[in-house]
Formats: C-alpha cells, sequence, structure tokens
C-alpha cells in the first residue's frame, strides 16, 4: 500500500511537469500565438528588411564598394542653404569659395580639385566626401549623411553658376 501511495504522489506531482518539459523542449511542438513573431523581422544572416523609400539615414557610414543610395535629398531652397554654409565652414579653405580650387590651402602646397569641373556624380562624390584621400580629411566626423547630401546639392548649384 505505502508504494502505491508514493506511486500515486509521484505521478500527481511528476506528471505536469514532465508533460511541461515536452512542451518547453519542443518534444511535442506547438505553434503558439506570439504577438512578437507576426510582423516583418529578419534573422542575422537573412536579407534585411528594404530601407523605406524617403528615409535619410543618420549618421551611417558608407564604406566603399557596399553602395551608395542614390541622393535622397531633393536640392530645395532648405538644402542650398543648409549646403552653402557647410560647404563655407568645411570645405572653402581648400576647395574656394565658389569651388574652384583656390582656397587659401592652394596657396600652401596642396591641389584641391576644382569642384566645378568635377565629372563625379552624387554618388561618387558622397564616397569622396565620406572616406577623404591622403590630401583630403574624411568628413563623415564632421558632416552627418544629411549633410553630406546638402553639400553636394550646393556644389551641384557652383556648378551651374559656373556654367557647368
Ligand atoms: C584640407 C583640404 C581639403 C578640404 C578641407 C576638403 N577637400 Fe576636397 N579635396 C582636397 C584635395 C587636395 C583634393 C584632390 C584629391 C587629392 O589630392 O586627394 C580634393 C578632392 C575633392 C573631390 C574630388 C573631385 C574630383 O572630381 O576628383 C571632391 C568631390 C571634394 N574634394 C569635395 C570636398 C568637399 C565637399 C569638402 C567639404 C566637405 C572638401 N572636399 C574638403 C582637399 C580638401
Amino acid at each position: 500500500m505505502k508504494g502505491l501511495r508514493l506511486f500515486v504522489i509521484l505521478t500527481l506531482l511528476g506528471g505536469p511537469l514532465v508533460v511541461g518539459m515536452l512542451f518547453t523542449y519542443e518534444v511535442i511542438k506547438v505553434d503558439w500565438v506570439s504577438m512578437m513573431e507576426n510582423q516583418p523581422s529578419y534573422r542575422p544572416m537573412e536579407d534585411p528588411l528594404p530601407v523605406p523609400a524617403d528615409s535619410v539615414p543618420y549618421m551611417a557610414d558608407y564604406v566603399k564598394y557596399v553602395g551608395v543610395p542614390d541622393n535622397p535629398v531633393p536640392a530645395d531652397e532648405v538644402s542650398l542653404q543648409r549646403g552653402e554654409a557647410l560647404y563655407q565652414i568645411h570645405c572653402s579653405v581648400c576647395h574656394g569659395p565658389k569651388g574652384q580650387g583656390d582656397g587659401v590651402m592652394a596657396q600652401h602646397g596642396l591641389h584641391p580639385a576644382n569642384l566645378t569641373t568635377s565629372a563625379l556624380d552624387d554618388k561618387g562624390m558622397f564616397l569622396f566626401i565620406t572616406n577623404g584621400t591622403p590630401n583630403m580629411p574624411p568628413m563623415r566626423e564632421n558632416l552627418t549623411v544629411r549633410d553630406r547630401w546638402d553639400v553636394i546639392n550646393y556644389i551641384r548649384s557652383l556648378q551651374a553658376q559656373a556654367g557647368q
């Protein structure tokens, strides 16, 4: 009788535990309703979600060969004003006030490019400004992504002024 009582107690206590374990370790797999999974998501090594069409990445760092999006910032009045202010602060010392490559630094042995005759497209310019060269400092720490597109829009307006 004692043995039977022990068996019944163990079964009552242990049974639910064992059944619980079967679910916990997915021996019996049930698709529980989970709100977290009812959304677009991706796991590591899966294709990331597409970037929303009009988004402007902030402080993202574009690395060579990884790819740069098309210029997402329209060259409106606000962008050109921001671009001009940023250009005068960060670029004119080398590239000159109108982008002709005749900034103060040109008198000190540096040969800044004439930006009004640059053949680079927006993406190429973006990478150039982001990464710099041995003679030109990388601007990724001085200019946010948005800032860089504004400066590029402004350079385009300098090119138009110079009759390109
Ligand atoms: C310290 C001087 C210096 C500053 C500041 C500087 N640049 Fe330059 N930049 C250069 C030099 C020098 C070159 C020529 C390439 C070389 O010698 O590496 C160049 C080349 C470029 C080119 C490539 C043009 C082409 O068609 O080859 C672009 C675009 C450019 N700079 C944009 C900018 C912008 C925009 C800024 C400001 C955010 C800026 N640079 C600030 C020195 C500078």
